[in-house]
């Protein structure tokens, strides 16, 4: 009280000034360094004490340190960010190759309110001794955060290269060498082919080709995500973007892309809104986070890919001709499994090494006259469907050797000897399909919905299950066939393995 009214007769802003300057002195004594870095994030003084951290630092006169960007030679520094932003960083730990050390970060201002530079100041250089519970828990998070940030990065690199897209039939290397030659360049490549064909393979393949191949490969299979989510998971959501509870900010899969490659899988199901947004990103770099109301600035290649029709969607008004023309600069198609049969003796042995691997059983290999039933398949599902059979022959025998008899279980229209020999699917063709008895009369809302049995069966099975596929092989919508599934619960496990 007796200091306070000590300082009574001066007016309230010398009283301020003379607390900052005993406040700034006080601080020059207690911490274990001071800097002032200027507007340009230039350091332009520091406290004797703040010497000692020099030689850590690999400087080994002050004078070198002086006059630098903050950021060059002190690592992780957050100075800069305290003067771009204004924002104080009252207490933060900064390690770097000096150490750990507590620090604190104050924006400086002039008389206008102008920020000029910021203070930082070292408080403890060694507060693993003092915060020792503190300091074991950092160390312990910023561990695991480093193995989380290492198994992400593993996750998003591509698995596959051009090499590991098999095939040396004249479509296959025609379309291998055109990968090669677009991974080269940063134009938007859109891969067009039939469910099962390869597209997600090539598409990883063409990023490990590219001079992206250091940055992350990131997928996303628009038909998979509902229609509502799909916007914040392809621009992402800034902090608080909703009222009420848990929004957090969420990076989109653009700002997850950027420095590599954004595969737009299944790009025809994009709802049309969507669609224009896409374009505007596209033809920008720039996405603006759901609630934010600023953009932020992306560097990223995109490949698209889709088995529908897109110049017809664009025909039907399905499908934005202005997104289809920005997507459909280097338009690459993939062959049909049945237009490069060649290739099926290599994707077979290539699928039950990879079959082998997954499963941990033996590998098998075929006989020539399994092959040759192999051959004489329709492949609607193409090598997805291939390596289903090989996956489903394997499970049902020990031999090594997998014959036309081990196929015959497997393999679509092969169950019942009545089926054609190239029917689709399970053996169910509408054109030789016989729904009745000659003579015998059935009501037609039961021969349709048997028709309709038959179908989805067929789909699944050659999918192994996979309903995103089996819905495009019967042309239609994933919703469509989730009602159907719940109208014949029998085939919900259509194309499972047995277990
Ligand atoms: N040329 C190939 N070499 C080796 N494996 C292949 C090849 N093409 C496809 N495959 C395999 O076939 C399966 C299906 O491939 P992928 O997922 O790339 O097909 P897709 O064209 O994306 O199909 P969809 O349109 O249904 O998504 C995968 O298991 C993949 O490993
Ligand atoms: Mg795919």
């Amino acid at each position: 009280m007796t200091q306070l009214s000590r300082l009574l007769p001066l007016d309230s802003h010398s009283v301020l000034k003379l607390a900052a300057k005993s406040m700034f002195e006080v601080f020059e004594q207690l911490a274990m360094g001071m800097m002032v870095v200027d507007r340009d994030h230039r350091i332009v003084w520091i406290s004797e004490g703040y010497k000692r951290f020099l030689p850590a630092l690999g400087i080994s006169d002050p004078e070198d340190f002086i006059g630098r960007a903050v950021e060059e030679v002190v690592p992780n520094t957050l100075m800069g960010s305290v003067v771009d932003s204004g924002r104080a960083v009252l207490v933060d730990l900064l390690t770097n190759q000096a150490g750990t050390f507590l620090v604190s970060r104050l924006p400086l201002h002039d008389d206008a309110g102008q920020v000029i530079g910021a203070i930082g100041m070292v408080l403890l250089d060694h507060p693993g001794t003092n915060m020792q519970p503190l300091m074991t828990k950092f160390t312990r998070l910023q561990r695991e955060l480093d193995d989380a940030r290492r198994q992400l990065a593993v996750q998003r690199r591509s698995r596959y290269t051009i090499a590991s897209f098999i095939g040396t039939s004249p479509a296959a290397v025609g379309l291998k060498s055109m990968a090669l030659r677009v991974a080269g360049t940063e134009s938007t490549v859109l891969l067009l082919g039939e469910t099962g064909t390869g597209k997600e393979v090539l598409a990883q393949a063409i990023h490990a080709a590219s001079p992206r191949s250091g940055g992350p490969f990131i997928g996303i299979n628009i038909a998979a995500v509902p229609e509502s989510l799909l916007e914040a998971e392809f621009f992402g959501v800034a902090p608080g973007a909703f009222t009420g509870a848990g929004t957090k900010a969420r990076d989109g899969k653009f700002k997850l892309a950027s420095g590599g490659t954004l595969f737009l899988d299944e790009v025809g199901d994009m709802p049309l809104p969507l669609q224009a947004k896409l374009l505007r990103v596209l033809q920008e770099q720039e996405v603006e986070p759901l609630g934010a109301n600023e953009v932020v600035r992306v560097d990223v290649r995109v490949i698209a890919a889709t088995s529908r029709d897109l110049p017809a969607m664009v025909a039907a008004g399905e499908f934005r001709a202005d997104l289809f023309y920005r997507l459909n600069v280097l338009p690459i198609r993939l062959p049909a499994l049945r237009e490069r049969l060649s290739d099926l003796g290599a994707l077979a042995d290539a699928l039950l090494a990879d079959i082998a691997r997954c499963s941990g059983m033996p590998q098998r290999m075929l006989t020539p006259d399994a092959l040759a039933l192999l051959a004489g398949q329709r492949w609607p599902g193409n090598v997805r469907e291939l390596r289903n059979v090989l996956e489903q022959a394997s499970v049902m025998t020990d031999d090594l050797q997998l014959t036309p008899a081990h196929l015959a279980g497997v393999l679509p229209g092969r169950a019942s000897p009545a089926n054609a020999p190239r029917a689709v699917g399970d053996g169910f063709d509408p054109a030789t399909w016989v729904p009745q008895a000659a003579g015998e009369i059935r009501p037609l809302p039961d021969l349709m919905a048997d028709l309709e049995r038959h179908a989805i069966g067929a789909a699944l099975r050659a999918t192994a299950g996979n309903r995103v596929a089996a819905a495009k092989l019967l042309r239609i919508s994933r919703a469509t066939l989730y009602e159907k599934l719940v109208l014949y619960p029998e085939l919900r496990t259509a194309g499972t393995l047995p277990r």
